[in-house]
């Protein structure tokens, strides 16, 4: 077993804390490879902001969960080498089993998710319970959540969005001992998120549910899910170069500002970044068709990301500054 500590990593009880007295919300940035995870280190080192590094299911099918965890170690000795020294949580994101979560404290994790949302009430009680007594015994924190998501939560497709029931809150949270609780008022995964005419404003999230579950939980860390803005400049650059995403559309920044000033403490991110990535090395490739170098389009790739993870930090966040 490896302790986060020893890696430099912390869980996120202090980073929380200050979030929910400073009205701002710390950004979970998702990474699979070595660009996206320099991007996420540069931008909040840069930003001075304090940052969750988030591995899914998916990133440890793709990329090795122990590789993974290397690079994060990698991330922390790299962003102290840039004379910052921001606070970094390594956390699995939609954990799904005890074992997955077990597994990812042992290799060095700082906080887990536990995703039983698709079960019963209570079986997602007695399952979230379960993984936070493991961590809990550790120093780990433990995020639940309560509520569907519409779309695709990682493997776990859902076909509508089911509202976090405000007054199962208070039960589940004391039931479980969580350190924070994902909850849903309308976000989705990926870059589909509503369905609207051209021009037209996606409908607003459900800021009522979000104070209900406030009043009931006064200062209790609350994590908000799919929450990129699927960047419309983004998607035009993607579209302009073959690409064809018809239709995407995320979260609007100023919805996301007013959840950061709330209760909100934690802002899940990760579309946003794959259409970043994607809209720059398409743009490379079309327009220097010669080129075969990866450094030559992961280059400019990363470049962008920084720019998108300072923005999210500096304007939409507020997270810059308060590491
Ligand atoms: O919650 C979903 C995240 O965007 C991760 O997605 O399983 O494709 O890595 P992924
Ligand atoms: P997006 O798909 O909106 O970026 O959400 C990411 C997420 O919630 C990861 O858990
Ligand atoms: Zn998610």
């Amino acid at each position: 077993m490896v302790s986060y500590k020893e890696l430099g990593l912390v869980n996120t009880r202090e980073m929380f804390k200050k979030a929910m007295a400073g009205k701002y919300a710390i950004p979970a940035y998702n990474f699979n490879n070595m660009e996206q995870l320099q991007a996420i280190i540069i931008a909040c080192v840069e930003s001075k902001s304090p940052v969750i590094l988030q591995v899914s299911s998916g990133a440890r099918k793709y990329a090795n969960q122990t590789m993974l965890r290397y690079m994060a170690q990698g991330a922390v000795q790299m962003g102290r080498e840039m004379g910052v020294n921001i606070p970094i949580t390594l956390h699995l994101d939609h954990g799904d089993t005890f074992e997955l979560c077990v597994s990812c404290i042992e290799t060095g994790f700082s906080s887990v998710m536990i995703d039983g949302s698709a079960h019963t009430y209570d079986d997602n009680i007695a399952l979230t319970k379960k993984v936070v007594e493991y961590a809990h015994a550790r120093d780990i924190s433990v995020e639940g959540e309560l509520g569907v998501l519409a779309g695709i939560e990682d493997e776990v497709k859902h076909e509508a969005s089911n509202y976090t029931k405000p007054e199962q809150v208070e039960d589940f949270v004391s039931r479980t001992g969580v350190d924070s609780l994902a909850i849903s008022i309308g976000t989705s995964h990926g870059a589909y998120k509503f369905k609207v005419k051209p021009g037209e404003q996606p409908p607003p999230l459900r800021f009522d549910i979000l104070a209900e579950v406030e009043r009931r939980i006064p200062g209790f860390p609350i994590v908000l899910h799919g929450a990129s803005s699927v960047v419309p400049e983004y998607v035009a650059l993607i579209n302009k170069y073959g690409g064809k995403l018809e239709g995407a559309v995320g979260v609007p920044e100023d919805q996301l500002r007013r959840a950061a000033a709330s209760a909100v403490c934690k802002i899940n991110i990760d579309s946003d970044g794959r259409l970043a990535m994607t809209a720059k090395i398409r743009e490379v490739l079309a327009t220097s068709p010669k080129e075969f170098d990866p450094r030559k389009y992961l280059g400019p790739a990363r470049t962008e990301l920084i720019a998108l993870m300072k923005h999210k930090n500096e304007k939409v966040l507020g997270s810059a500054g308060k590491a």
